[in-house]
């Protein structure tokens, strides 16, 4: 059987508003993602997801919807997004679009009609209540702290915001709402886009006659207010499989040869995740694995928790990698640079589709941000927890033409600091660079079949070590990563294996007796 592209391939996430701007207004648009096209390409990655460029009043910076079959005019026109779009196809590319199906922005006309008054034929699209004894009808938090409840005066009820109250729920109860939702992603895929990337899809729906959430007991204010409470009332409740079940068979009514794939947006810890998968009916095809994000950076624990992944997978699920996004902290800042280089072959080594995070290809580390320009919401409502996503949302820098060749005037958010010296054009030039190195993994994919789509085998290391081996066919590739900054053990295996990537400059000599240098990745290739 031959892989799927959404399997075999690497899919390359673009943050809009920060990729290159065309028009001078200091934001990134859907021209300037166009002009970009060669460095994707040239990367060597598969598939790009942009983050939303749906009309938006942007007080979520594009998650707050205001209309789901347009573009909004900061980014561009649709016939500007076709063009862009033949343009992707043209070079062999996928285009995910990042669909929002949860909350929609308290200016689209469809909440405007369901606020307009108790009886309004869209009354039912929203989740609305009427005051509980306390106020608001339950305890439920928002993810950006505060009461998930807003007071609407006029009717004197609630409506429900999982994020801001700009960002009301929608009520995926409502059949006419699922039916309208279900045209919106037939509108895009009838358009062309290869799949999506949906928003909060553990969200969806919440329990009948939404109870109040369990405290938690292990809370601390530094986690942000959303983790006083535990969500099980408001998310992960089983009808939603069936919802996701609507969407499965929409994305495979366009038949076997023009795939197109559904990715979910799910942070649940693995036995839950796996749910979405789906179980007699199929679900999304990858439901994101945010381990490399969230989990401590230690050789024992990644390891079994891959083990762990590979084993709860169901059967013919495939497995995925998430590294980065625009609401973590960058690699490069949570690991250092050094082993940003290890993340990046760990990456792109492990079975399953990895997701590439702009600007992480050049290593872009910690920004701060000046308070004054400081612009994510979830920052300005809980202020100084280290919550705030700016840091990964600032420009990319391209060469060093002012404002680092992203925009012709001042950006919206401040690019890294030393962009002069981080960005595409000298890291083109410099055969070191974390560039070249993404270059030469995603190229090592492409010419190895065991690493796009091979078995993955677990391979005992000690230490700060992590080894395994990907086999297709008679080939047999072993990675070892030293995750740590003292020299490694390289487990006994490696014998006779020939080195075909390190992520350490100087050539190393694999040979009998060798110890992995501090911070060392290696991919070698052992004999059939
Ligand atoms: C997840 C998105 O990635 C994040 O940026 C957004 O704020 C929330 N969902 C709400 O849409």
């Amino acid at each position: 059987m031959t892989a799927k592209w959404w399997e075999s391939g690497c899919i390359y996430q673009i943050y809009p508003r920060s990729f290159q701007d065309s028009d001078a207004d200091g934001i990134g648009d859907i021209a300037g993602i166009e002009q970009r096209l060669d460095h994707i390409a040239g990367l060597g990655v598969d598939a790009v997801w942009l983050s939303p460029i749906t009309p938006s009043p942007m007080a979520d910076f594009g998650y707050d919807l205001a209309n789901y079959c347009d573009v909004d005019p900061l980014f561009g026109t649709l016939a500007d997004f076709d063009h862009m779009l033949a343009a992707v196809h043209h070079r062999g590319l996928r285009l995910i679009l990042d669909f929002v199906p949860n909350h929609s922005s308290d200016q689209h006309p469809w909440f405007v009609e369901s606020r307009s008054s108790l009886t309004s034929e869209k009354r039912d699209w929203y989740i609305w209540r009427d005051p509980g004894p306390n106020g608001p009808p339950n305890n439920w938090i928002s993810d950006f702290g505060g009461s998930a409840w807003e007071y609407d005066e006029a009717s004197g009820q609630y409506y429900y915001h999982a994020f801001l109250k700009q960002q009301p729920d929608l009520n995926w109860r409502n059949p006419d709402l699922r039916r309208a939702m279900i045209d919106v992603m037939q509108f895009w895929l009838d358009r062309g886009v290869d799949g999506f990337r949906i928003d909060v899809l553990w969200h969806l729906i919440k329990a009948t006659g939404l109870p109040d959430n369990p405290l938690n007991p292990d809370y601390l204010p530094s986690m942000g207010e959303k983790f006083s409470v535990m969500q099980l009332n408001s998310t992960d409740q089983p009808e939603v499989h069936e919802i996701i079940g609507e969407m499965r068979a929409l994305a495979d009514s366009y038949g076997e040869g023009d795939e197109r794939v559904l990715i979910g947006e799910i942070c649940l810890p693995l036995d839950r995740l796996m749910a979405y998968y789906g179980d007699a009916e199929p679900g999304v095809h990858l439901p994101f694995n945010f381990e490399l994000i969230e989990a401590p950076w230690h050789a024992r624990s990644l390891a079994s928790f891959i083990d762990a992944y590979e084993a709860a997978l169901p059967p013919g699920g495939w497995p995925n990698w998430v590294l980065g996004s625009h609401d973590a902290r960058r690699v490069a800042g949570r690991l250092g640079a050094d082993q940003a280089r290890v993340a990046a072959m760990l990456l792109l080594t492990l079975r399953g589709t990895p997701t590439l995070y702009q600007g992480d290809e050049i290593g872009i580390g910690d920004i701060v941000i000046p308070p004054e320009r400081i612009r994510d919401p979830r920052e300005l409502r809980e202020p100084g927890r280290g919550l705030g996503r700016d840091p990964a949302r600032t420009p990319m820098a391209w060469d060093t033409s002012s404002h680092g060749g992203f925009s012709s005037s001042d950006p919206w958010l401040p690019l890294h600091a030393d962009w002069q010296d981080r960005n595409v054009a000298s890291q083109s030039r410099d055969p070191c660079s974390m560039l070249i190195l993404y270059r030469q993994l995603l190229a090592l994919r492409r010419k190895h079949p065991a690493l796009a789509i091979g078995s993955y085998h677990a391979v005992a290391a000690e230490g700060d070590v992590l080894a395994f081996e990907r086999r297709h066919g008679d080939e047999r590739l072993l990675i070892v990563l030293n995750l740590g900054g003292e020299s490694g053990q390289m487990p006994p295996e490696t014998g006779g294996g020939r080195e075909l990537l390190s992520t350490l400059e100087a050539p190393s000599t694999a040979s009998e007796g060798y110890m992995l240098r501090p911070n060392e990745g290696l991919v070698l290739a052992l004999s059939a």
